[in-house]
């Protein structure tokens, strides 16, 4: 049995957080990426997750919440994360922040952290969703561990149709990319993984962002595996053109296809993940042009090379 694809009208969001609630999964779009959502308080729900996507259980998920006050009952605000969240909330920023004695979020969705990754989607359906549910909710990106993201219904339902209970069909994701994650429990908060809000707008509100690994030697955040959100093609980066038997994913240059034509970042990063999965199955290899490394082409550069990795 494959999930139903909704339109997200009252019946189905309504249907959305009694499934939720029951102990459900839900297929549900956000800005970012679509995520595979489930009641963050409910241990079992959370294991059914983690099975869904086969997912290493030490990766801890977002809790996604409907804004501060929400957050407020699962992490502790410093200043400074009560700065980020008014700036970038609702938004695709992830807080990591020390765990709040009121929380309800469960171990096992912390991967049994003494802190807590937490987000305010912008995305209208994901906010009814957690408004009508009424708690937080664990959502990993609807994808099996380590492949290429989702950003359209069709490719939840392509890739865990046959997990999930519902999908809701919020359109193309507008940002493409995972959320951004910055640490904010040490003395000088920390970017834990690029992506949709560029590291100069945050740095113009937190001050300079720590790289942790640079302190510690050792990556903080359990995410940060480097093959994902991979292609079954192999990736060839950098390329100013094809070689016989690749297809190219152009920028600005056209291509079989072309990020953007007019050479916009922004809609580059909305157009990856969706181009590549067009791409894969096309050909064995995928030739990816050269993309600026300034702003968002950062976040973008640094998937190109985690889906470039082949072990
Ligand atoms: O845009 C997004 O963030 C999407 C959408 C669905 O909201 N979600 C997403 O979730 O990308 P996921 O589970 O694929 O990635 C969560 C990231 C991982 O890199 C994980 O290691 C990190 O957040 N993370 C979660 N909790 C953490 C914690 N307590 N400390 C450090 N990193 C944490
Ligand atoms: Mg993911």
């Amino acid at each position: 049995m494959t999930a139903p694809i909704l339109s997200p009208d009252a019946d189905a969001i309504a249907r959305a957080a009694e499934t939720l609630r029951a102990g459900g999964l839900v297929g549900l779009p956000t800005e970012t990426v679509y995520g595979l959502a489930v009641d963050a308080a409910n241990g079992d729900a959370v294991a059914r997750a983690y099975e869904a996507k086969g997912r290493p259980r030490f990766n801890p998920l977002i809790a996604h919440v409907a804004g501060r006050d929400m957050a407020a009952r699962e992490g502790a605000f410093s200043h400074l994360a009560d700065r980020l969240a008014e700036a970038f909330w609702p938004g695709p920023l992830t807080l990591v922040l020390p765990l709040a004695s009121t929380h309800s979020v469960c171990d096992l969705a912390r991967a049994g952290l003494g802190t807590i990754a937490l987000r305010a989607p912008a995305h209208a359906v994901a906010r009814t969703v957690i408004d009508a549910f009424g708690g937080p909710i664990a959502a990993p990106s609807a994808n099996p561990s380590g492949r290429l993201s989702p950003t359209a219904a069709a490719h939840v339902a392509a890739d865990l149709g046959d997990k999930l209970d519902i999908i809701l069909d919020g359109g193309r994701c507008a940002a493409g990319l995972e959320s951004t994650v910055v640490d904010c429990t040490g003395d000088r908060p920390a970017l834990l993984r690029l992506g949709a809000v560029a590291i100069d707008e945050i740095e113009a509100v937190s001050g300079a962002l720590a790289d942790p690994e640079e302190d510690t030697g050792a990556p903080r955040s359990p995410g940060r595996l480097l093959r994902h959100y991979a292609p079954a093609a192999a990736l060839r980066l950098n390329a100013e053109a094809a070689e016989p038997g690749e297809a190219f994913l152009g920028f600005g240059n056209a291509g079989d296809l072309d990020l953007s034509p007019g050479r916009d970042l922004r809609e580059a990063a909305a157009n990856l993940f969706a181009m590549l999965r067009e791409l894969d199955g096309t050909a064995d290899r995928i030739a990816v042009a050269p993309i600026p490394t300034e702003g968002l082409g950062a976040a973008i550069n640094d998937r190109l090379i985690r889906a470039a990795e082949r072990s």
